[in-house]
């Protein structure tokens, strides 16, 4: 049978979340604030950059599965079971700013108790939340209304920029609650997203919470702990390329996340690194790996423009650079926490103009953060007019196999900076580049 559900915030999280259980056959009423994004996607436009999803979205909404509205009484009223899928911004201190979730909570116990009495209904917290929040939700609807209702955790892990392909079908479901009904109802729902065999866990509340957490500190571990040796590497002269290849084949160490860069960013890896820190800081306790790990990522995007002011003498005034990317990694419009946001703060600071192009990032750019700070190119090679020197912050694919003739013939002179190691360091020396990466020796063609 196919249930009823109601998805509260409609971002990322929400809008694949809700398209993918739409796809199953579920009814799907997924609720927002902000009357444009709700406007474009009740008008066929989806309001953010993720592949794979438009599809999908167009097809569950056509037939009527994917409903979009501001009506959170309808949604609630309507579903057996309500996904809270809102913002958990940082606050000043580090902690996640619980608002949006406890705001909504609150709504929903007025809701329930204006219509009670309700049949039984899960409230199951998809944001990445601290600790003990699926308690407070409960005692914050409890204030107004003490029927027939469950909060659950239930993490998710999706990847930006994979985010149809994590959600249709998961490495792993990660259910934490304590009651039974909820426990049937949410593996019902799971179950034909794992037909491949990967697990649903059930766990408590509790540990469901921290399993979101210990995730994203640990992928982040591993990017800054291959960042901190890249830093080693450039002193002592060796590769950090060839140390991946090396370790990362030891199956007890595997391939992925071991890619020196200049930092990880994102909506998530930040915010989630700090807020357990901030947990555990107000448990009198101290992680001090996760610790480290927020200490080498900070410094990695001013590293890399050290490289640059280096470069030119400490004398940036008046320079010009091309930025290639500004979404924290490819395949995603996003630019929370991007570090070529820090990077082109860096780079005004010092007097330099900056001249950027990213596939889809730009739009974003100019709205959060720029404005018309830097100009933004029509097309990746226009923002090489006359600069003199080229970033690659993002690696987006369609940057992967330029065209160095056409480049050298573009920019003043012949200078690439890569931060996250793409490009083949004999080529740029054959090519006659100055090439500076990340964790690897220098190129100096130009002599
Ligand atoms: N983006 C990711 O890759 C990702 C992955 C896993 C977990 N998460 C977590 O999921 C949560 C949501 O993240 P996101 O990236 O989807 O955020 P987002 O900012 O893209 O989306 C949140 C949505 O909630 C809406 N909203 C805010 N207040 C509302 C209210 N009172 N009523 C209705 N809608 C409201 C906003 O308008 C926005 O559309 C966060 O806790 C995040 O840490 C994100």
């Amino acid at each position: 049978m196919p249930y009823n559900i109601a998805v509260i915030g409609t971002g990322y999280v929400g809008l694949v979340s809700g398209t993918c259980f739409a796809e199953n056959g579920n009814q799907v009423i997924c609720v927002d604030n902000d009357p444009k994004k709700l406007d474009k996607l009740n008008n066929g436009k989806i309001p953010i950059y993720e592949p794979g999803l438009h599809p999908l979205y167009e097809r569950n909404h056509k037939e009527g599965r994917l409903h979009f509205t501001d009506d959170l009484e309808e949604a609630v009223l309507k579903s057996d079971v309500v996904f809270l899928c809102l913002p958990t911004p940082p606050q000043e201190d580090g902690s996640a700013d619980l608002q949006y979730v406890l705001k909504v909570a609150d709504d929903i116990g007025q809701i329930l108790a204006k219509h009670a009495p309700q049949p039984f209904k899960v409230i199951v917290d998809k944001s990445t939340v601290p600790i003990g929040t699926s308690e407070k939700v409960t005692a914050t609807i409890n204030a107004h209304y003490d029927g027939d209702f469950t909060v659950a955790s239930n993490p998710e892990f999706l990847r930006e920029g994979f985010a149809v392909e994590d959600s249709l079908r998961p490495d792993r479901v990660v259910i934490g609650t304590s009651h039974e009904q909820a426990k049937q109802i949410l593996t019902d729902l799971y179950e034909p997203f794992v037909l491949s065999g990967n697990p649903i866990i059930i766990m408590d509340e509790r540990s469901a919470e921290i399993t979101k957490y210990a995730a994203n500190s640990h992928l982040a571990m591993r990017i800054s702990f291959m960042n901190d040796l890249a830093n080693l590497c450039e002193i002592l002269g060796a590769n950090i390329d060839n140390v991946r290849r090396g370790i990362g084949t030891d199956s007890r160490i595997g391939k992925k996340f071991l890619f020196a860069g200049s930092g990880y960013g994102g909506s998530c890896f930040p915010k989630d690194v700090k807020a357990l820190l901030k947990t555990s800081n107000d448990a009198q306790n101290k992680l001090r790996i996760v610790e480290a790990v927020e200490d080498v990522n900070a410094d990695q995007p001013k590293r890399f423009f050290k490289k640059v002011y280096d470069y030119f003498d400490g004398d940036l005034k008046g320079k010009t650079f091309a930025l290639w990317g500004l979404a924290f990694k490819p395949n995603t419009d996003d630019t929370r926490e991007a570090p070529a946001f820090i990077i082109i703060d860096h780079l005004l600071d010092a007097g330099a103009t900056v001249q950027a192009f990213d596939p889809e990032a730009m739009e974003n750019t100019r709205e959060l953060r720029f404005g018309d700070r830097i100009t933004y190119a029509g097309k990746s090679y226009e923002a090489l007019q006359n600069a003199d020197a080229l970033l690659l912050i993002t690696e987006w694919n369609e940057f992967r196999m330029p065209d160095w003739k056409k480049i050298k013939e573009m920019l003043n002179a012949p200078v690439v900076f890569d931060g996250r190691n793409i490009y083949d360091m004999q080529e740029m020396e054959k090519n006659g580049f100055d090439y500076f990466s990340i964790g690897r020796p220098p190129v100096r063609a130009r002599k």
